[in-house]
């Protein structure tokens, strides 16, 4: 059961002149054979890839945890942001039942509710105790750095909530997932006395939903984590080989890098499925921060990246497709088709008469939506809009870690395409640094001097 990436409508011959000519990849040659062997020499460095092989005793210390506690919580909440929330969701949604939270708990198979706080939203914190019990939950802090304010903004006020109300069993209602020696949160939860999982110290935040920063929380949902680690094998031992008509992952990057030659900046992904929405999100952040940088590696300055989109099939039909369609020809669009949905649903033969209703009658909901995603891929070729669709046999643990493990190793492959190290997000750190400024933070004094210094707003232009 593996994905397949179908690039038929990118090619010239298909979809006419925005697209890309045989000889476009014929003549990148030359950097898609060192981009190859690069991915091979640094292997030991992207220490990612080898996590769909080394998560045994992780796993096993996962399952026994959960085994141990998922009886005596209502709810799970994961408090991380970036890297360290949007894989837990992208897997959640992608695999369980998209009304999760509001199923009976046995329909649940046991497990507890699932929430994710991500943003500093305070709307959002304090109704999300308008729906959970804090005494009847567990908080799942997760950050690789340690010390990411957001993070640890919510920590801190669910610690002296929990401890108000529970007193020295609060310590019971939370488990850490950070570096094991980097960073303030591992201080604590060593001082503490806080449950911890580690994510390797050579894996950062976009790169390790394959860590504890996923596998535990979906072991909380109930999702078989050994089955996504077997699909992430399966599409490593794809995507190991240097021929680019087998490697769909280096296929996808080279198409990707292409086209924003070409300037197409945007790259769309469109998943036919709402189980994948979030699949979107997670990709945004992994294409976007990897590969949005200012220098190369040789230290030029180059402002690259590519603008990832997300967008949802067939609903965003009725709201981007008409700009996809006919607007400029400055995108690249991903589709994400489903072969097999878990569910069939039958369109009732009702209003026979009306001939503009009665075509639907006796046609699934399950044929709407892929004749739907084939229109649409038509209806792009017909304007020359290049695009791909990336197909998964069905949903389920196994091809979400294929998907997964896909993205990661495109990703890698465009980013020595483009020569930038995909694996840092100076920008990100940037922003981190002047709202620690801000707030006074020791060490940051400079920093601060400097965001003083920035030119003071004009009110003549704030109307
Ligand atoms: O990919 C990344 O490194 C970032 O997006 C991080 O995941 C994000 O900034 C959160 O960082 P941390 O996990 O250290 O709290």
């Amino acid at each position: 059961m593996k994905i397949t990436l179908d690039y038929n409508n990118v090619m010239t011959n298909y979809v006419g002149r925005y697209g890309v000519k045989e000889s476009d990849i014929a003549a990148l040659n030359p950097q898609i054979n060192a981009a190859a062997a690069a991915m091979k020499s640094k292997r030991a460095i992207m220490a990612w890839r080898d996590l769909p092989y080394n998560q045994a005793e992780a796993v096993k210390g996962i399952k026994a945890y959960v085994d141990g506690i998922k009886d005596s919580i209502d709810a799970f909440v994961v408090l991380g942001i970036g890297g360290s929330a949007l894989g837990p969701m992208a897997v959640q949604q992608a695999i369980n039942n998209p009304y999760y939270n509001e199923l009976p708990r046995n329909r649940r198979g046991g497990f507890p509710k699932f929430y994710v706080a991500d943003n500093v939203d305070p709307e959002k914190l304090a109704y999300l105790f308008t729906v959970i019990e804090p005494e009847k939950s567990l908080f799942n802090v997760i950050t690789k750095s340690g010390s990411t304010s957001e993070t640890m903004s919510q920590f801190m006020i669910i610690k002296e909530l929990l401890e108000n109300r529970l007193g020295k069993s609060a310590k019971e209602h939370i488990v850490c997932t950070t570096d094991s020696e980097k960073g303030n949160l591992i201080k604590i939860a060593k001082r503490e006395g806080y449950k911890t999982f580690y994510i390797p110290s050579a894996i950062g935040g976009r790169f390790s939903e394959l860590t504890p920063v996923g596998l535990l929380p979906a072991a909380f949902c109930g999702i078989d984590i050994e089955s996504l680690l077997k699909g992430a094998a399966v599409m490593d031992e794809i995507c190991s080989v240097d021929s680019i008509e087998k490697n769909p992952a280096y296929m996808f990057a080279i198409l990707n890098y292409i086209a924003l030659n070409q300037g197409k900046n945007i790259s769309v992904m469109m998943p036919y499925a709402d189980s994948l929405k979030y699949m979107a999100d997670w990709f945004a952040q992994l294409w976007a921060e990897s590969l949005g940088k200012r220098y190369d590696v040789n230290g030029n300055e180059v402002w690259v990246g590519q603008t990832p989109v997300k967008s949802l099939g067939v609903t965003d039909q009725h709201s981007q497709v008409q700009l996809y369609t006919e607007g400029p020809s400055d995108k690249i669009i991903v589709f994400i088709s489903v072969e097999q949905y878990r569910e069939t649903i039958t369109i009732p033969r009702l209003y026979s008469d009306i001939p503009g209703l009665g075509f639907l009658g006796g046609v699934t909901q399950n044929q709407l939506i892929q004749t739907e995603l084939m229109a649409t891929e038509y209806a792009l070729l017909k304007s020359g809009k290049p695009n791909m669709t990336i197909t998964l046999p069905e949903v389920n643990e196994n091809t979400v870690g294929q998907l997964l493990y896909f993205f990661e190793i495109a990703t890698a492959f465009a980013g020595e395409l483009l020569q930038v190290n995909a694996f840092d997000q100076p920008g990100v750190e940037e922003g981190k640094n002047a709202a620690y400024a801000m707030f006074g933070r020791p060490g940051y004094e400079e920093k601060k001097r400097e965001l003083d210094a920035r030119p003071a707003k004009n009110e003549k232009y704030i109307i």
